[in-house]
This record gives C-alpha cells, sequence and structure tokens, in this order.
C-alpha cells in the first residue's frame, strides 16, 4: 500500500495528537460509543486515537483503525501490544475506498485529518458511499478536518503572511480547504447531519506547526517568496518561540452525522 499523498510522519501525529488531546477526546464524546460497540478510526495513523478509544468500548466492544500506510498499521498494532490492549484494539491496512468491513457492521467511525490528505482531484461520492455501508442504521460518524484557509501566524509581514498560508492551503496539502465540504459530502451521501462545528487550534511554537522550515523551502523551491523572506519569517519566528510570543491558530471542521 502507498505512503498518503500528503504524507506526515508517525513522530510529527503522535506530538501533534498529544497538543490537541483534549480536542481529541471531545471527539471521542460525540460518537455516542456504548459498551461492546464496534468502532472505527479511518486513516487512524499510528493508532493515536485507536488506543484512547479501547475503554469507551470496554473488554466487550472492539476498536479497529484502518490506514494505507503499512508503517503506520505496524506502529499502531505495537502501540495496541504495549499499552495492553490487543485484544480489543485491531489495526489493519486498507483504504477508504474499499473499507474491509461488513455492510451495517460498525457502530460509530471518526476520521480526523484523512480528507486533507486525498487530492481533491479524487471524486468524494464513492469514498462517503463506502462509508455509508459500513455503519449500521442510527450508527454515527464524527468528521473532523482542517480548513487551511484559516491558518494565521502572528509575522510582522502580513503581506508575506498571507502569501505562505495561501500556499499552504493550495499548493501543499492535497485537499486544504477538506473541512468546509464535509457536510456537503455527508448529506449527499444519504447520512443526516447532528451537529457541525468548528474549532480554532491554537499553537504556541513554531515546532507545533507546519510553518517552519518545509513550508519557506517547499515556498522557494516555486519561487514564492525569496530568501530574504524566508530567512526573515524563519528568523522571526523562532525567536516569538523562544520568547513566548509564538501565536499561530488553524480551524477545524466536526461534523457529526448518523445514517
Ligand atoms: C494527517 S494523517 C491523520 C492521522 C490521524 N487520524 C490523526 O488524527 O493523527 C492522515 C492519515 O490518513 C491516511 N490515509 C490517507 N489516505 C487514506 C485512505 N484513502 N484510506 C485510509 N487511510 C488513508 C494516511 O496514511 C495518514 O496516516
Amino acid at each position: 500500500m502507498p505512503k498518503s499523498a500528503g504524507y506526515v510522519s508517525p513522530q510529527y501525529l503522535k506530538m501533534i495528537a498529544e497538543i490537541v488531546r483534549t480536542f481529541k477526546v471531545s471527539t471521542y464524546d460525540l460518537m455516542n460509543i456504548k459498551k461492546g460497540d464496534t468502532v472505527l478510526d479511518i486513516g487512524c495513523g499510528p493508532g493515536v486515537d485507536t488506543i484512547h478509544l479501547a475503554s469507551y468500548v470496554g473488554s466487550d466492544g472492539k476498536v479497529f483503525g484502518v490506514d494505507i500506510d503499512e508503517e503506520m498499521i505496524e506502529l499502531a498494532n505495537k502501540e495496541a501490544d504495549d499499552k495492553n490492549v490487543a485484544d480489543i484494539v485491531q489495526h489493519k491496512s486498507g483504504s477508504l475506498e474499499k473499507l474491509p468491513f461488513e455492510n451495517n457492521s460498525i457502530n460509530a467511525c471518526r476520521a480526523e485529518r484523512l480528507f486533507q490528505v486525498i487530492p481533491s482531484s479524487v471524486d468524494r461520492t464513492p469514498l462517503f458511499s463506502e462509508l455509508y455501508r459500513v455503519m449500521q442504521p442510527q450508527g454515527r460518524v464524527v468528521i473532523v478536518d482542517t480548513d487551511w484557509a484559516t491558518a494565521s501566524v502572528d509575522f510582522s509581514d502580513v503581506a508575506t503572511e498571507r502569501t505562505l498560508m495561501s500556499f499552504l492551503a493550495q499548493k501543499m496539502r492535497p485537499d486544504g480547504f477538506a473541512g468546509r465540504s464535509l457536510k456537503r459530502f455527508l448529506i449527499a451521501s444519504g447520512f443526516n447531519i447532528v451537529k457541525l462545528d468548528a474549532v480554532t487550534l491554537v499553537h504556541r511554537g513554531l515546532d507545533e506547526t507546519a510553518f517552519g522550515e518545509w513550508l519557506t523551502s517547499t515556498a522557494l523551491e516555486n519561487n514564492i517568496i525569496t530568501t530574504t523572506q524566508a530567512k526573515n519569517w524563519l528568523d522571526e519566528l523562532t525567536e516569538k518561540s523562544r520568547n513566548g510570543n509564538f501565536y499561530a491558530s488553524v480551524g477545524s471542521v466536526i461534523v457529526v452525522a448518523e445514517k
């Protein structure tokens, strides 16, 4: 199985998971999980959510994680072993294009930051239909994704900041605006919307963000900014991180829906 188009390393996903853990827990609560349920996390990465969901389903339940990246699956299954929840939590390699589950077999499902790594050119209709297929009637899905148009960084040169944020959203993410279309695709595939919300996640240091070297070097390669702009950006934001003055934020859309 291939790596995803918008590949991010398991280490980065683990670091971000701990920074946004309170937010993640609020999305688990929205899944309405009961003891004994069968729960699915699509695009589970290295198991940053599945392990936490074990206590929600209890020893009579099952948590499945699916990811197209076999390295993520190996790490996730190792984590389940290490945390002694492997009898409840199992990770399988697979894709949202064809989920390895029977029709109507899943009580509750989540997918966080999955759609932003699936190129916007890929037709969403069969993907959301596949999600609908595996859900039990009244089964609940919680989909979370970023709208990178909301990214904001406190930087002295606003024009450069806007240029970089726009470049990141439009060119560096396979679907940088994934969050805004979730509701529409869920409705079109037959789900009923239960809740629609958006939260702003705040970052307190450059290291926590996607706005460091990765962004400036890609922008330089694409002639979006000059070397002076790139240097000024990294110098100022590194200094702000060091002295506690760093501020950046990005908005996430949360849609809760039922079959
Ligand atoms: C940005 S990561 C998010 C991981 C995790 N949900 C989290 O919150 O940290 C997106 C994950 O989706 C996986 N992925 C990409 N396309 C997929 C697909 N079509 N089906 C299943 N997983 C996919 C990637 O391999 C990656 O692990």
